[in-house]
């Protein structure tokens, strides 16, 4: 049994699914909603440096208000694999690193499942980068107000696909309305950047029957990736 097979039965995910035939890009159909377009030019030219400070300092949605820190994200900035989550939870929060509570030990283990390890060829980033109250589901305007990071990110890393983890990150990268029971094992597109989509951790942590989807969604991500070598 190859290393893959291992975690993933020590997962509880399987068995292993493949595709047959390679994933083909859809479009999204619905138009993006309208944000600052001169903060967004703005941030659209920082550096790493400058974006980062720029997220440490953001007042441009309610978030601000309860954060102890922002968590603009972690990882190898020059990835080829980019996870994107939903927000920061209170451990995120406490720490300023994304994915560090229940749901992160998921996601280093499906991580490890298609032979990956946080910060090695893998950058993680949040829709959102400020604690929502509560762990409430950000709001539209919230992720609005945060996806400019989001893209000057994702223009900075370059990578060669990228993960959607549950509905908000979905609905932010793709600036459409997503069912991730609908999009799943369909090939998306950022601006030439594939884009896949799956349930987020926390969700299959909570729901522990769809575990088997994300195996089936972890191997079309590695198709997808394969094609791309
Ligand atoms: N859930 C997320 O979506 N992101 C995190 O960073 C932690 C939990």
């Amino acid at each position: 049994m190859s290393r893959r097979d291992q975690v993933a039965r020590d997962l509880g995910l399987g068995p292993t699914w493949r595709l047959r035939a390679a994933p083909q890009a859809e479009t999204p159909a619905l138009p993006a909603p309208a944000h600052d377009a001169a903060r967004a030019h703005t941030i659209g030219l920082m550096d790493w440096p400058a974006l980062l400070d720029e997220i440490g300092n953001c007042q441009a949605c309610d978030l601000c208000q309860a954060r102890k820190q922002a968590v603009p994200g972690v990882g190898d900035t020059s990835a080829d694999w980019l996870f994107v989550g939903e927000g920061p939870g209170a451990e995120e929060d406490e720490r300023g690193e994304p994915f560090v509570g229940q749901a992160g030990k998921l996601l280093d283990a499906m991580l490890a499942a298609i032979d990956l390890r946080r910060g090695d060829n893998v950058y993680i980033a949040n829709a959102v980068k400020c604690r929502p109250p509560n762990n409430r589901t950000p709001e539209a305007n919230e992720t609005a107000a945060c996806w400019p990071f989001l893209q000057r990110q994702i223009e900075l890393i370059q990578p060669k696909v990228i993960v959607a983890l549950g509905r908000p990150a979905a609905q932010t990268l793709l600036q459409a309305e997503v069912r991730i029971s609908a999009a799943r094992g369909r090939l998306f597109d950022y601006q030439g950047t594939p884009v896949v989509v799956t349930y987020h951790p926390a969700y299959l942590l909570r729901n522990l029957a769809e575990k088997a989807k994300a195996w089936e969604d972890l191997c079309f991500m590695r198709r997808a990736m394969g094609d791309r070598h």
